[in-house]
C-alpha cells in the first residue's frame, strides 16, 4: 500500500428535499452574501432554482445569479463571473446543477479569493492556489463527482485546452442531493453520467499499485452497484432507490475512496479531454470511445489484474487467465453498448479522423510528444496515436 493523505471535508445533505436546507445551511457556515451559478436553464424550468433562491431570503441570506454555463465549461465566463461576483461581494459560491456547473462556481471561488490572478494560471500551473472561498453545491445530475472532488476541469477557448487541476481547495463545503433532481436529466447525459462514475474507478482500478484489499473490494463494489442500478435507471429514471445508488457512487467514485494506497491512472480521461476540446463532445461519451481500445492495448501488462476484475465485477470463472482477462473487457464494452453509449469515434459521431487529426489530438495529450500521461502503462505520443487510431 502505497502511502497517502486523505480528507474530504464535505458535508452531505442527502435524500428528498435537501435543496430546502441551502438557505440554513449557508447561514450556519457564515454565508452572508450567495453568488449562485447555473447552467442552459434546466433549473429554471423545474422551479429548483426559485426553490433555492427562497431558502437563501427566508435565512436573510442575499443572493446575486449567473446562469449560461455550458458543457465542457470555458473559462471566459468563469472569468466574467469572477468579476460579477466580486463586485457583488460574494463570500460563497452556489453551483446549482452538474459538473460543468460545479468546476465554473469552483473556479470563481478561487478568483473571488485571489482577485489579483487571473485563473487560468492556477489551471496551467503558472500560480500555486492557496486560498478560495466556499462552495456549496446542489447537485442536479450524478456523474463528475465534483461535488466531493478535488478537481475542476475548464476549457481555455483561445489555447483549445481542455484540463483540469487538482487541489484540496477544490473540495466543496456543502453538497445537497437529492436523487428525485436527477428524474429530469436527458436519457444521453444519464447513460454519460453513469459511464463516468464507473471510468473514475476504473481509472483508479488498473494502476501499477497493487497491495490494496479494502480498496479494491470498495472499487469492486461499487462498479457492480453502478453496473446494476444503471440496467434499473435506464428503463426507469424516477426509480427513487436506483437513482440514489448512482448518485451516491458517483460521490464517492471521484472523492478518492477508491485511490486510498494508490493513484490515479486517468489516461482515457486525457485522452477524452482533448477530444471534448476540439468536438465539444460529451465527457463520458469521450470516454467509452477509447477505454475499451484503452484496454485491449495496455491489459498484457497485468492480466492476473484484468483477470481479477473479469472475475469480481463480471462473475468470468472460465477459460484461462488471459481469456478471463479479455472476457471482462469484452463485457465492460458490451455493457456500455447496452446503455446505449459510443465505443469508437464513429458511434462518438466525429467521424473516421485522418492521421493528421490524430497526431494532434496525441500532441495535445502529450504537449507535443514532452510527457506521457497515466502510470498502467504510460502514455506518450506513439502509445496515444495508437489508441485513438484503434478507436477510429
Ligand atoms: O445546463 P443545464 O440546462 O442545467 O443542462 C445540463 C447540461 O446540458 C443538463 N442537466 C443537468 N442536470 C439536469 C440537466 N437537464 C435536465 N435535468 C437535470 N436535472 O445536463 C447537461 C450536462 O451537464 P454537465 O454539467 O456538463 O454534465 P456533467 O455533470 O457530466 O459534467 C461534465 C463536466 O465535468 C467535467 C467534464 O470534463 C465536463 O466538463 N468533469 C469534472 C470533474 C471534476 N470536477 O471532478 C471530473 C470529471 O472527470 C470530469 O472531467
Ligand atoms: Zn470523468
Amino acid at each position: 500500500m502505497q502511502s497517502f493523505q486523505f480528507k474530504c471535508p464535505t458535508e452531505i445533505i442527502f435524500g428528498c428535499g435537501a435543496e430546502l436546507k441551502v438557505g440554513e445551511k449557508i447561514k450556519a457556515y457564515g454565508g452572508t452574501h450567495v453568488y449562485i451559478v447555473y447552467g442552459g436553464g434546466s433549473v429554471i424550468r423545474s422551479g429548483l432554482l426559485a426553490r433555492v433562491e427562497r431558502t437563501l431570503t427566508e435565512s436573510g441570506i442575499a443572493f446575486d445569479v449567473r446562469g449560461g454555463v455550458q458543457p465542457n465549461p470555458l473559462v471566459s465566463h468563469a472569468r466574467e463571473g469572477v468579476r460579477e461576483a466580486l463586485r457583488f461581494g460574494a463570500d460563497f459560491i452556489l453551483a446549482i446543477g452538474g459538473g460543468s456547473v460545479i468546476d465554473t462556481a469552483k473556479a470563481i471561488a478561487h478568483g473571488v479569493a485571489n482577485p489579483e490572478t487571473d485563473i487560468w494560471d492556477f489551471w496551467c500551473g503558472r500560480e500555486r492556489l492557496t486560498r478560495s472561498t466556499p462552495v456549496a453545491v446542489v447537485l442536479t445530475l450524478a456523474a463528475a463527482g465534483s461535488e466531493t472532488s478535488d478537481s475542476a476541469v475548464l476549457t481555455n477557448e483561445e489555447t483549445g485546452v481542455k484540463g483540469g487541476i487538482n487541489t484540496p481547495f477544490n473540495r466543496p463545503a456543502l453538497a445537497f442531493m437529492n436523487p428525485e433532481l436527477t428524474y429530469t436529466v436527458p436519457k444521453k447525459q444519464l447513460t454519460a453520467g453513469i459511464s463516468d462514475i464507473l471510468m473514475h474507478t476504473l481509472e483508479r482500478y488498473f494502476t501499477k499499485i497493487q497491495g490494496n484489499e479494502l480498496t479494491d473490494l470498495i472499487a469492486e463494489a461499487l462498479l457492480r452497484d453502478v453496473i446494476a442500478n444503471a440496467r434499473v435507471a435506464v428503463r426507469d429514471q424516477h426509480d427513487y432507490d436506483a437513482m440514489s445508488e448512482i448518485m451516491w457512487c458517483g460521490s464517492v467514485s471521484h472523492s478518492n475512496v477508491t485511490e486510498w494506497g494508490r493513484c490515479k491512472d486517468f489516461s482515457c480521461h486525457k485522452l477524452g479531454h482533448a477530444i471534448s476540446a476540439k468536438y465539444d463532445a460529451t465527457h463520458g461519451e469521450t470516454l467509452t470511445s477509447v477505454w475499451g481500445w484503452w484496454a485491449q492495448y495496455v491489459y498484457q501488462d497485468d492480466i492476473p489484474r484484468f483477470a481479477r476484475f473479469a472475475e469480481k465485477v463480471w462473475d468470468v470463472h472460465e477459460g484461462t487467465e488471459e481469456e478471463r482477462a479479455r472476457e471482462g473487457i469484452r463485457r465492460q464494452v458490451a455493457f456500455f453498448k447496452e446503455i446505449g453509449m459510443p465505443c469508437c469515434f464513429t458511434e462518438l459521431g466525429i467521424g473516421v479522423l485522418n492521421e493528421a487529426t490524430i497526431h494532434e489530438l496525441a500532441d495535445a495529450v502529450t504537449a507535443g510528444g514532452t510527457k506521457t500521461v497515466g502510470n498502467f502503462h504510460p502514455i506518450g505520443r506513439k502509445e496515444a496515436i495508437d489508441i485513438y487510431t484503434l478507436a477510429n
